[in-house]
């Protein structure tokens, strides 16, 4: 599963991602070691036990990284609320 996230993104020029279920961070430490150009990751998930997890697993990328918990559907919202108008990358699961 990692594998084929990671293939997926492969040779995409990846500045903002956003994932919308960070859960235990696993999928967000694989792509942040495959894609140093990462400037921005934004960590979603509605789970505050989930958060804390990630957050103590992706400490060595929390400069680019910023959790937010909230429900993935409010994307909108979550990306207004911080100016940004476009993500490169997108991930959910
Ligand atoms: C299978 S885990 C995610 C695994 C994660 N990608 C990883 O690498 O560890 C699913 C996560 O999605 C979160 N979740 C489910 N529905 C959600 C929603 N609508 N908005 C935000 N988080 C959600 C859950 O709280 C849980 O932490």
């Amino acid at each position: 599963m990692v594998a084929e996230f990671l293939k997926f993104f492969e040779g995409t020029d990846l500045k903002v991602f956003f994932e919308g279920t960070v859960g235990a961070g696993g999928h967000a430490e694989a792509i942040l070691e495959a894609h140093p150009e990462i400037e921005t990751y934004l960590a979603c998930d509605r789970d505050p036990e989930a958060l804390e997890l990630s957050e103590s697993r992706l400490k060595a990328w929390k400069n680019k990284v910023e959790f937010v918990r909230g429900n993935f559907g409010d994307l909108d919202t979550i990306l207004q609320k911080r100016g940004i108008k476009k993500v490169n990358g997108f991930f959910l699961t």
